[in-house]
């Protein structure tokens, strides 16, 4: 039994931060930031808007595209790196507010990659028979992380959620592969809350997300392309036979160069980071909502979804669309 995708839907914050907005904030400008990123605008929450509660839309609607009820679901992992809590996870917020009673609930981060990991961990507790279905959302406050004053980063990312029902069934999952690189785990991190125990005293301000850009482009242009060949060789397939690639929305010049080494038309890679901003763990599952409300989804399509970021982590799953 794999991991097949019966639902999506998902949840945009209501407030837009156009490039000329964020140009009322630090030096930077539409040219410099369509030109470099691919980013006109972005979403960021209100102060009434938060991770859960974001989290918690998106699943309603990918219950209700379901025909589910809460309490029919056994799993819900959300992949997260901005809870609003350290415990409990988000998902055991969500569980709460949705009333899924009869689900296990945890959170995983694996950062930009997180959603292809949550896909990959329904389909193994799947193969192992553990559960027949699971509720998985990708999810992101980065706003409440980024440093408003460094327009080398503020321009980048953006909040949101993206979720999906998954059953176990005989098509769906066909591959996967996952990887990451601890070496690397300073290209882009933000430090937890400081220690104020008696032995490490002191004033300790918050720390704001720290990425080494030029790095984290080289390390996606190489690795992207590399692990989505591996992935589709498994099942005897090459980039010819993708009929979408979903791709984690960071950099519009990143998915470029990720068509270009694959030789595959930008057509097949739909792009939404215009309107929305890298969010992260919430970008595959974002677009890929945003693509199956638009029809670009058919039955027997061979789909391509592939993430990467902070870890560093990347992940590449290819599924048969139901
Ligand atoms: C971040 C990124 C867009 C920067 O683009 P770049 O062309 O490499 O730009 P650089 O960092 O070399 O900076 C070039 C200049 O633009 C300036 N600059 C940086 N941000 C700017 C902004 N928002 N507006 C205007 N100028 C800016 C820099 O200060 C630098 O100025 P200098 O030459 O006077 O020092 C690019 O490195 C990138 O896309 N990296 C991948 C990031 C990513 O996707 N991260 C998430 C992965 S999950």
């Amino acid at each position: 039994m794999r991991a097949k995708i019966i639902s999506t839907g998902s949840y945009l914050p209501k407030n837009i931060a156009t490039n000329d907005f964020l140009s009322t904030l630090v030096d930077t400008n539409d040219e410099w930031i369509t030109s470099r990123t691919g980013i006109k605008s972005r979403h960021l929450v209100s102060e009434e808007e938060t991770t859960a509660s974001m989290a918690y839309e998106a699943a309603k609607k990918a219950l209700s595209d379901a025909n589910l009820q809460p309490e029919d679901i056994e799993l819900i992992i959300v992949a997260t790196c901005t809870a609003d809590t350290l415990v409990p996870s988000t998902a055991c917020d969500v569980q709460g507010r949705l009333g899924a009673v009869n689900a296990t609930a945890f959170d995983l981060n694996a950062a930009c990659s997180g959603f292809v990991f949550a896909l990959t961990t329904a389909d193994a507790y799947f193969q192992s028979g553990m559960y027949k279905n699971a509720l998985i959302i990708g999810v992101e406050t980065l706003s409440r992380i980024v440093d408003w004053e460094d327009r080398s980063v503020c321009v980048l990312f953006a909040d949101g959620a993206g979720a999906a029902v998954v059953m176990a069934d005989e098509t769906g999952l066909m591959s996967a592969s996952l990887g990451s690189d601890g070496d690397k785990c300073h290209a882009i991190y933000v430090k937890s809350r400081e220690n104020n125990n008696p032995f490490c005293p002191g004033e300790k301000p918050m720390d704001h997300l720290y990425m080494d850009g030029a790095a984290v482009f080289k390390f996606a242009t190489k690795t992207v392309p590399k692990s989505i060949r591996e992935t589709l060789e498994k099942v005897n397939l090459t980039p010819d036979d993708v009929d979408l690639f979903l791709l984690h929305q960071a950099n519009m010049r990143i998915n470029q160069s990720i068509a270009k080494t694959l030789k595959v038309p930008m057509d097949k890679i739909p792009c939404n980071m215009d309107h929305c901003g890298n969010t992260s763990g919430a970008s595959i599952p974002l677009l890929l909502d945003e693509a199956n409300k638009k029809g670009l989804l058919k039955s027997g399509d061979t789909v391509v979804m592939s993430g990467f970021g902070a870890g560093l982590t990347w992940g590449t799953v290819v599924l048969k669309w139901a």
